[in-house]
């Protein structure tokens, strides 16, 4: 069988070609240099389709053999990762290779984020199946990134016809395992308690996680781990894969009849009927690949890495964030000019670096029943032009940013009343309305250009240094006023589309402008949206306690970087929680860092406190950013403490953070051991003057000092001194 290989630093990634032209997957996983063709075994199983061409041969079925790019009505009765239709009502494709070749540097997907990387970098691998009835080719495409162990994918469907086609499902990335007892890590939610890590066994038949909201969602992130049944933080084998996609999207597991295991993701197959005309090509996201033997801990830094320096992009994917401080839980939207200027003040005299204006600045949006859409300044509410209030803050020495929420229109709205058509609304019906807004048809053209023409001019009229854009609702109704009935199939991806390329207009603009993403807090929280945005805002749960539950289940794919976290208001709004300023600093520390409260309504003790917490933030900022992210005790059921700790690159230094979660009488003592250190180096701690071994703070670790009272933080800040 001729074989086909991509190695990376420690992994391998083997296909076969069969004699009748099938592309077989044989193997990913840790590296190897042999070939794996012998893994396939060929039975006579009942049941089993045989191609035609193989004739007698009934060992070879599609229905068992592993495929990598598995297609629908081709005898694989499992799911497959493609079906297309023609209009004489012929579903399915038999896709048979055609050529592959090999190009130095990574390739690129119009219209859609893709990992990036220099020449030297990456090596992209194309492979042509075809379809001989449709004459439709598929090329898949291969991403290799080799320091980094990572592989991406993704698909472009080409219509090489004279007949229109209808793509009824198309994913992005397909892995068939001809063995093994996996278990799967996803991260579901809600909103204001996003990305919960579950870990469930992969069973017989198939298991599904999806969206269909229009956006990534609350509900479920399109990042996903498989692992072995042992493998835990430190040990084992996984693999991970992420989405770089912020629509509906679909990810399945399935266990079939003699225990093989599939799992693909892409594209929502719901609501998807992609008109090809001939000539016509389509491209489906991209999926990025991780696989690592060295447990859960070394994949996530595998994908922290990846979206650090191959998906972020701009001068912030690695630059220091502004310390800001967001006006949303401090008034929401009951503000005046002379609150956000005495809100700004306040933080100014502490070390706050940006003040952020958000939902309430613009038409006559007092309340979120209206205005959305007429993005101009409400200056009888600010008190003045947005110019000028924005050099009042710059004149506090600290910059400026604003919030928006394009994608979105209230019908008590110049907006709307102007073109009603330009929501999502089906006619004869009443839509659904969600907070009182309705979503503008983004998959038109038309619509971007007038919210893009709209938000630049507002950016365009201050000196406005950062962007958080929101989304605040689900998308249904979904219904396009132009194309009509032939373009129904395609209007949930081209509305995606549609998003990026307002996203990516704005970049290309406004080059030094900081955006940060946000739907209802972390609704979007995904790869695709990374590309455009450096960081999004976590969750509307501003609660520390959960914070840390939720900030836990996102490290698992996304760095500390991409994490938009601020101290907020004891009690917490959201949870009625008390805790104290060093908690809640420490927790919102574990991300791009800020306050969203004012600061003027607590005590001069804590005002002390968010003085030194800005300070040690800016000291150690490219640690926590930029550093290495361990997960050293889990928030969970019945623990005591969180705990997490960062360590630079060079393991010269380390930042351990520990938060107890209960209080007990007369508790035995705990020790929270840290991760990622040199065990042969010596390490002074600032906050005891000790000098310890990387041994033993690896081993035993530091005991967690007795608890008085709920939720106590601490930190411990550590440099080489000494090597062994
Ligand atoms: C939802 C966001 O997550 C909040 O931070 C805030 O910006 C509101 N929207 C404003 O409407």
């Amino acid at each position: 069988m001729e074989l086909i290989s991509l190695h990376t630093k420690n992994t391998t990634y083997q296909m076969g070609i069969s004699k009748n032209g099938f592309l077989l997957h044989l193997y990913y996983g840790p590296k190897i240099s042999c070939d794996a063709d012998y893994l396939v075994q060929y039975y006579e199983r009942g049941f089993g389709s045989n191609p035609y061409d193989v004739g007698d041969d009934r060992t070879f079925s599609t229905d068992i053999l592993p495929q990598e790019y598995p297609s629908y009505g081709n005898g694989d009765f499992r799911s497959p990762a493609v079906n297309i239709r023609n209009n004489q009502g012929v579903f399915g494709v038999d896709l048979r290779y055609q050529s592959h070749r090999f190009l130095e540097g990574k390739y690129r997907i119009p219209g859609l984020p893709a990992v990036y990387a220099k020449e030297s970098e990456a090596q992209t691998l194309e492979i042509v199946l075809r379809d001989q009835a449709f004459d439709v080719e598929v090329v898949l495409r291969y991403g290799v990134l080799l320091e980094l162990d990572v592989i991406t994918r993704s698909a472009v469907i080409q219509n090489c016809g004279r007949e229109d086609l209808y793509i009824g499902k198309c994913f992005s990335a397909a892995l068939d395992f001809v063995q093994g007892d996996f278990e799967l890590l996803h991260f579901y939610g809600r909103h204001a308690m996003e990305r919960i890590m579950e870990r469930i066994p992969v069973v017989h038949g198939k298991q599904c996680f999806e969206s269909r909201r229009g956006m990534s969602g609350h509900q479920q992130n399109p990042f996903f781990i498989l692992a072995d049944r042992e493998t835990t933080e430190d040990h084992g084998v996984c693999y991970g894969i992420s989405l770089l996609y912020s629509g509906n999207f679909k990810l399945e597991a399935e266990k079939d009849q003699v225990n093989q295991t599939r799992i693909q993701m892409g594209l929502s197959d719901e609501m998807l009927d992609y008109p090809l005309a001939p000539g016509e090509n389509f491209y489906t996201p991209e999926a990025a690949l991780a696989c690592t033997a060295e447990g859960l801990a070394d994949l996530s830094h595998i994908f922290h890495r990846l979206i650090r320096h191959h998906v972020c992009r701009g001068i912030y994917k690695t630059a220091r964030r502004p310390v800001l401080i967001n006006n949303w839980e401090a008034t929401y939207m009951q503000f005046d000019g002379a609150k956000l200027l005495s809100i700004a003040r306040q933080a100014a005299e502490l070390g706050v670096e940006m003040f952020v204006l958000d939902d309430g600045w613009f038409g006559n949006r007092d309340t979120d029943d209206r205005a959305l859409g007429d993005w101009y300044v409400n200056e009888e509410k600010l008190g003045g032009t947005l110019g000028e209030l924005v050099q009042q803050i710059n004149g506090m020495g600290m910059k400026f940013g604003i919030w928006i929420e394009p994608e979105m229109v209230n019908e008590d709205s110049d907006l709307y009343r102007r073109h009603p058509d330009w929501a999502y609304v089906i006619p004869g019906r009443k839509p659904a309305r969600c907070r009182n807004q309705l979503v503008l048809d983004f998959s038109r053209k038309e619509v971007v250009d007038y919210v893009f023409g709209q938000i630049s001019s507002l950016i365009d009229s201050a000196n406005i240094e950062y962007i958080k854009m929101d989304m605040n609702r689900s998308i249904c109704d979904v219904y396009t006023a132009v194309g009509g009935c032939q373009n129904y199939g395609k209007i949930m991806y081209e509305y995606v589309l549609g998003v990026y390329d307002f996203l990516e207009r704005l970049i290309q603009k406004y080059p030094k402008l900081l955006i940060e993403g946000c739907a209802g807090g972390g609704g979007r929280f995904d790869a695709g949206m990374l590309y455009y945005t450096p960081q999004i805002w976590c969750s509307d749960n501003t609660d520390a306690i959960e914070r840390i539950q939720i900030q836990h289940g996102t490290s698992f794919g996304y760095p500390v970087s991409a994490v938009g976290s601020h101290v907020s208001a004891s009690p917490n709004h959201q949870t009625g929680r008390a805790a104290d300023i060093q908690t809640r600093g420490v927790v919102a520390m574990a991300g791009s860092f800020g306050y969203e409260l004012d600061l003027s309504l607590i005590s001069d003790e804590e005002k002390a406190a968010v003085k030194k917490q800005i300070a040690f933030y800016q000291r150690h900022w490219n640690l926590i950013q930029n550093g290495e992210y361990y997960r050293l005790h889990s928030p969970g059921k019945d623990r005591d403490i969180a705990a997490w700790n960062f360590v630079s690159e060079d393991k010269e230094e380390a930042l351990l953070n520990i938060i107890s979660l209960s209080t007990h009488a007369n508790a035995p003592v705990s020790y929270v051991k840290c991760k990622g250190l040199d065990p042969k180096k010596k390490y002074y701690c600032e906050e005891d003057g000790r000098v310890y071994d990387g041994s033993i703070l690896s081993h035993i670790g530091i005991p967690v000092p007795d608890v008085q009272g709920e939720y106590k933080a601490w930190q411990y800040y550590f440099h080489v001194c000494a090597t062994d």
